[in-house]
């Protein structure tokens, strides 16, 4: 049976994928977190191998990940344990966002892994979990505001999980402004990765100064999209942008 619970923002459900991962549905949204076919081979189709994750832990470098979305908490479970699989050879800080608070201890009271389990939080309200090389930490609020904060610690990122809800129902994560101040804290040779392939979301990531680039979707979608902070775009996406009647979106409530 469903198990269903209530968060901050209002009821969520946790339901099975088809690779026998869970999810979670959320009411205030009205979306699952993943896609029905499968929350762990999405995650690391869309995420671990499309930020370009995966090739820095096996190499051994130091990695930084920003995770648009904590959700049910799979982004950072399946990086941090392939990292500790791989031999946790250099530091990984993992930074995720999450709006509702009561999502994130469901998760941390449900979860086996010692880096949910025991995550704390700090002074200003934000789950931390720092161990060795591993720096864990949630961004507690509206992660349009929480980017402001932490744009002043000057750390920057290698890899964007940009895993927020779909552009029609999460506007706000998918605005010129939202991917604006993800490139203020992008290192040079940054990846962004996320699984819509939406014109108006990819004319917002080049109005924002990323280069983008189309990539097969995860299961049966066809596309995804991969942005670069910096190069030049595909001229196949440009052209199709050019093409498209669609505007990028842009934020109402800032
Ligand atoms: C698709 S789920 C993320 C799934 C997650 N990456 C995982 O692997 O389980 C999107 C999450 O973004 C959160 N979210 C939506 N709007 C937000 C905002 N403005 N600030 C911070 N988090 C937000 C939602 O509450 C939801 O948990």
């Amino acid at each position: 049976m469903e198990k269903t619970f209530q968060g901050k923002l209002g009821t969520y459900i946790v339901r099975e994928t088809e690779d026998k991962s869970l999810t979670i549905w959320s009411g205030f949204f009205d979306e699952n977190c993943h896609s029905l076919a499968g929350a762990i081979n999405e995650t690391i189709y869309n995420y671990l191998e499309g930020a370009e994750v995966l090739p820095k832990l096996t190499e051994g470098r130091p990695c930084s990940v920003f995770e648009v979305g904590f959700g049910a908490g799979i982004g950072p479970k399946l990086t941090i344990n392939k990292w500790r699989e791989l031999g946790a050879k250099a530091p990984l800080s993992f930074i995720s966002t999450e709006l509702d608070p009561a999502l994130v201890e469901f998760v941390r009271d449900n979860s086996e892994e010692d880096f949910l389990k025991n995550l704390v939080r700090d002074e200003n309200g934000h789950f931390v979990f720092k161990e060795g090389l591993l720096t864990f930490k949630i961004l507690i609020g509206d992660a349009r505001k929480t980017i402001k904060e932490f744009q002043k610690e000057n750390h920057l990122i290698d890899s964007f999980y940009q895993d927020a809800f779909s552009p029609k129902k999460n506007p706000a994560l998918w605005t010129v402004e939202w991917f604006e101040d993800l490139k203020i804290i992008a290192k040079d040779q940054a990846v962004l990765s996320t699984y819509s392939c939406s014109n108006a979301i990819r004319k917002s990531l080049v109005q924002a100064g990323w280069a983008v680039f189309n990539r097969k979707g995860f299961g049966t979608k066809r596309h995804a999209t991969i942005a670069k902070s910096q190069g030049e775009s595909s001229d196949e996406i440009l052209l199709s942008l050019s093409r498209s009647p669609v505007v990028a979106l842009v934020d109402q409530n800032l």
